[in-house]
C-alpha cells in the first residue's frame, strides 16, 4: 500500500497539485482510495472541478476507485454528496463504493453498510460477485441482520424515507451552523488567527491547526478533549458549549 499527499496544513486545505502529481504516477489496475465527502480527519473535500480532474486521471490511467462513503448526507445533501463518486461513474469505468450507515442512520453498533460494485461488463460483475462472496465467507460468513432490516425498511417506505431524509438534513444543518458559529464566536473572543476554513469544511471533523501544547492545555485547564493531531469533533459543539469552548481556545492560543 502506498499513500498520496492530501492535506496541506499551511493552507488548511487540500494540496491538490501534489495529490494530482502523485495519482498521475499510480500504475494501471491499482486501487485508489478516496473519501466521498466529509473527509476524516481533515474536513477538507475536493471541489467538483477537482473531482472531475481526478476522474479524468482515473479513467486515463485505468485505476480502480474505491470510494469510502461514511458520511453521505452530512456535507451538502444526500444526492449532492454523491457528486464526486458520480464523476467517476463513466461508461466502461469500474468503481467500488463502500457506504456506511453507522452515522447517517445512527446504527453504529449494528455494523451495517453496503458495497456497491460497478463493473464494466456483465461477466466482470459476476466475477466480482463471486470474489465478494468468498471474502464474506472468510471474514464474517453471516452478517448481523437487524441493521440491514432497519435500513431496508426505512428506505423502502416513502414516509419513513422522507422522515429519515429530514433528520439527516437536520444533522447536516446543525453541524454546518456550528461551524459558522465557532468561527464567529472565536472572532468575538478576539482571536486574531484565521479559523474561517472551519466554516468552509464539511462533516463531523476538522483539523483545527492547534498544536500539541495547545491541545494539552485545553485538556488540563478546561477539560476539553481534542485529538492529538488537532482534530476536533465539530458534532460535539453545541450552542450551549460554544462560548466556553471558544473562550478556552482564545486563552490557550495566548500561551
Ligand atoms: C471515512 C470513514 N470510513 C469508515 C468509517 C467506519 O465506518 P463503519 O462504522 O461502517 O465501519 C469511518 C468512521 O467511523 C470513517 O470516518
Amino acid at each position: 500500500m502506498a499513500t498520496y499527499p492530501y492535506f496541506d496544513a499551511a493552507r488548511n486545505g487540500v494540496n491538490f497539485e501534489q495529490m494530482v502529481a502523485t495519482v498521475a504516477q499510480i500504475p494501471a489496475g491499482d486501487v485508489l482510495l478516496l473519501h466521498g465527502c466529509c473527509h476524516n480527519p481533515t474536513g477538507s473535500d475536493l471541489t467538483p472541478a477537482q473531482w472531475s480532474q481526478i476522474a479524468d486521471l482515473v479513467a486515463e490511467r485505468k485505476l480502480l476507485p474505491l470510494i469510502d462513503f461514511a458520511y453521505q448526507g452530512f456535507a451538502d445533501g444526500l444526492r449532492e454528496d454523491a457528486a464526486g463518486l458520480l464523476a467517476m461513474a463513466r461508461p466502461g469505468c469500474e468503481l467500488l463504493v463502500a457506504s456506511s450507515f453507522s452515522k447517517n442512520f445512527g446504527l453504529y453498533n449494528e455494523r451495517i453498510g453496503a458495497l456497491t460494485v460497478v463493473a464494466a461488463t456483465e461477466s466482470a460483475a459476476q466475477s466480482a460477485l463471486s470474489h465478494v462472496k468468498q471474502a464474506i465467507r472468510a471474514n464474517y460468513s453471516n452478517p448481523p441482520a437487524h441493521g440491514a432490516a432497519i435500513v431496508t425498511t426505512v428506505l423502502s417506505d416513502p414516509d419513513l424515507r422522507a422522515e429519515w431524509e429530514g433528520e439527516v438534513a437536520e444533522m447536516r444543518e446543525r453541524i454546518n451552523t456550528m461551524r459558522h458559529l465557532f468561527v464567529e464566536t472565536l472572532n468575538e473572543k478576539g482571536v486574531a488567527r484565521d479559523f474561517s476554513f472551519i466554516a468552509r469544511q464539511r462533516g463531523m471533523f476538522s483539523f483545527s491547526g492547534l498544536n500539541a501544547a495547545q491541545v494539552q492545555a485545553l485538556r488540563d485547564r478546561y477539560g476539553i478533549y481534542v485529538v492529538g493531531g488537532g482534530r476536533i469533533n465539530v458534532a460535539g459543539m453545541t450552542e450551549a458549549n460554544m462560548d466556553y469552548l471558544c473562550a478556552a481556545i482564545a486563552d490557550v492560543l495566548q500561551g
